[in-house]
């Protein structure tokens, strides 16, 4: 297992470009299972992420080649409908192939993706959207099953939980209600920009969507779709996370290649804990020249902070001047990063879905472990700051959605390195 080696008090200074999105590529992939056309996908940001679901399109009967970071997929109509445990257990986004599976073949075998390091985290709003399209899935084995083996049908479905709606639970329902008989209205339907890239795409493929981008999708099914080509916009986490590692540094920073505008929460904070903001083009630049202000921040669903960055941010708050309150509202056990912050020497009181961080002056290295991939972020961040050496292990959970991070790291400024041991691990890319 590989593990990071972080030598603190270098401030991050640059310039970067933001890798396409993850949680926008793992759907875009597995929506080639609606059609037998090719589907050329271009900016696929080259994570184990990325490389497992191209492992379990692989195992479904998807051809697929790669040139550089372009994928090209195509699916013939029939084929296996299996998604085994072994590699849906790695990666909760491939539950996002059985909207495609029930919809074009008419069966799906797909693991239980199971809970996570942050908490039990159902599926309930998958079945039960695709249950009402007709899909009749059942639980049998650890598998979610549907034998269904005809045409799903459209019906009015309603997408919320107590925590907002649901980002994966939206795009399977959504891609199987493109190929649905009728109509189909998703009520409290996720808003985040992933989910508009995916229904942009299927509207390319030839689905018939309105109210993208809103919380109420109307989808009119048609009988085929089509191939189209999509490019990737760029990881609004991954560039969050460069921009915070920016503002906690005193350093400066300018992450280049994908919507600013996605980040407005962010910037929001960022610019009231002190650090100035630029909004440009095509991304945005981030620089601070003193100490972070502590200040509060809770987790919504887009376009609110999104929790994605909770670790992320809380990490800068270690390091600020005074109190500040993180509030989990989108998973309320998130909170893995705390006991390894805590490591770092930084003063952290966890209740229940809140943490209250008392910024400390400085942070010193240790050894931590990432338990999952945002937390490892975070851990990388700290260490930034941390005086003396910090060692990150477990590093396999941040290169599941960071693109060469200690590299992209380094180009700015960091003393990072990787320390690689012999992969005892079963996923690697193929392709
Ligand atoms: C996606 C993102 C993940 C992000 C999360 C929230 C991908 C690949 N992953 O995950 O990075 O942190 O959105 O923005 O896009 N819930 C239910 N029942 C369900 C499904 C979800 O109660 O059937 C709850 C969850 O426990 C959570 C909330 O809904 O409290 C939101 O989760 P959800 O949007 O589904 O997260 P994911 O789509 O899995």
């Amino acid at each position: 297992m590989d593990r990071l080696i972080v030598e603190g008090g270098e401030p991050l200074r640059g310039c970067v470009r933001a890798a396409g999105a993850k949680n926008a590529v793992l759907p875009v992939l597995a929506a080639s299972l609606l059609t037998d056309e090719p589907l050329i996908v271009h900016g696929v940001p080259d994570l184990r992420d990325t490389a497992t679901i191209g492992r379990i399109l692989q195992g479904l009967g998807v051809s697929l080649t790669a040139d550089g970071s372009t994928l090209t997929l195509q699916a013939d109509r029939g084929g296996p409908t299996e998604a085994p445990y072994d590699l849906v257990s790695t990666m909760r986004a491939s539950v996002c192939v059985l909207g495609p599976l029930v919809a074009r073949r008419g069966r799906a075998r797909v693991s239980m993706p199971g809970g996570c390091v942050f908490g039990v985290r159902p599926v309930d709003l998958h079945v039960k959207g695709l249950n009402a399209l007709g899909a009749d899935i059942r639980v049998a084995g650890g598998y979610l099953v549907s034998t269904v083996g005809q045409r799903l049908e459209g019906a009015s479905i309603y997408l919320g939980t107590r925590f907002g709606s649901s980002v994966l639970a939206t795009a399977n329902v959504l891609m199987a209600a493109t190929l649905a008989r009728g109509t189909t209205r998703i009520v409290n339907a996720a808003m985040e920009p992933e989910v508009v890239q995916l229904a942009r795409l299927l509207v390319a493929m030839g689905a018939r969507i309105e109210g993208i981008g809103g919380p109420d999708l109307l989808v009119e099914g048609v009988e085929r779709l089509g191939g189209a080509e999509v490019v990737i916009g760029g990881d609004r986490i991954e560039a969050g996370t460069f921009l915070i590692g920016a503002a906690m540094t005193r350093g400066d920073v300018t992450v280049e290649g994908f919507d600013p505008h996605q980040l407005s929460a962010l910037f929001e904070i960022l610019g009231q804990m002190g650090a100035e903001v630029e909004i440009e083009a095509d991304g945005a630049r981030v620089r601070a020249d003193r100490r972070l202000d502590a200040m509060d921040v809770t987790t919504l669903p887009y376009p609110g902070f999104p929790t994605d960055l909770q670790a992320q941010v809380m990490a800068a708050m270690t390091v600020a001047r005074g109190i500040s309150i993180v509030t989990e509202r989108i998973f309320p056990d998130r909170f893995m990063h705390v006991a390894e912050l805590l490591r770092l020497g930084a003063d952290i009181r966890k209740e229940g879905p809140q943490a209250i961080v008392a910024g400390r002056d400085g942070l010193s290295g240790a050894t931590v472990m990432a338990s999952d991939l945002r937390a490892s972020a975070a851990l990388v961040l700290a260490g930034l700051v941390a005086g003396g050496e910090t060692e990150i292990r477990r590093v396999y959970h941040i290169d599941r959605g960071y693109e060469r991070i200690d590299q992209r790291l380094g180009l700015l400024g960091a003393r990072i390195r990787r320390e690689t041991q012999p992969s005892l691990d079963p996923v690697s890319p193929d392709w």
